[in-house]
């Protein structure tokens, strides 16, 4: 029997940000295996590619091992029956983020029972921290670099120098 412990952290990551790392290395700890996806989030027209997000996602995470990252155009709930994932992390910073994690949370679960849904705090340094204020303090050539690894800096500037 295959007891991998396995867990999908989706997301738009619009970029990456040192907040979502810090969930990611919570997962980490927890599971065997930690996928994070770049999904479709219907309501976003993101600033990077799906291409340039796994790229600036996998730089984040190469001290992680277990850590994987995958993207997917659909469901959240089929890419986990696809790849036989369990467990779905979302990280919670604030209460305002609970209700839209209840509806979603109780949406997936009506689609899919068999999956658990993690939901895990980041460091209370990262509470304030969303990919579009990473973006518009980018975009008037703030400083990023307290919000982003030192590699989405760059991709930031690159980005938007263009
Ligand atoms: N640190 C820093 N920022 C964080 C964070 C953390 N720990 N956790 C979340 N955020 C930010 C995100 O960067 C994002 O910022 P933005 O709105 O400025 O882009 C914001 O908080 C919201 O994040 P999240 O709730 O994860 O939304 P998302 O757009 O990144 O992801 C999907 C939503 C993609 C997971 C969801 O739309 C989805 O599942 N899509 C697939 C289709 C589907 O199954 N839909 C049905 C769902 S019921």
């Amino acid at each position: 029997m295959n007891n991998v412990k396995r867990a999908i952290y989706p997301g738009t990551f619009d970029p990456i940000t040192l907040g979502h790392v810090d969930i990611i290395e919570r997962a980490a700890f927890l599971f065997d295996e930690v996928v994070v996806t770049v999904a479709r989030n219907i309501g976003k027209q993101p600033l990077f590619s799906v291409e340039e997000r796994m790229d600036m996602i996998r730089e984040s995470v190469r001290h992680l091992p277990g850590v994987q990252v995958d993207n997917f155009d659909g469901l959240i709930v089929d890419y986990a029956k696809k790849t036989g994932a369990r467990a779905m992390i979302r990280g919670l910073r604030a209460m305002s983020d609970f209700e839209y994690e209840f509806q979603m949370a109780l949406v997936n679960r009506t689609l899919y029972p068999d999956m658990v849904q993690v939901f895990l705090m980041p460091h209370e340094a990262y509470t304030h921290l969303n990919s579009t204020v990473v973006r518009e303090v980018a975009t008037f050539q703030g400083d990023v670099s307290p919000f982003v690894s030192a590699y989405v800096v760059k991709k930031l500037k690159e980005k938007l120098e263009k």
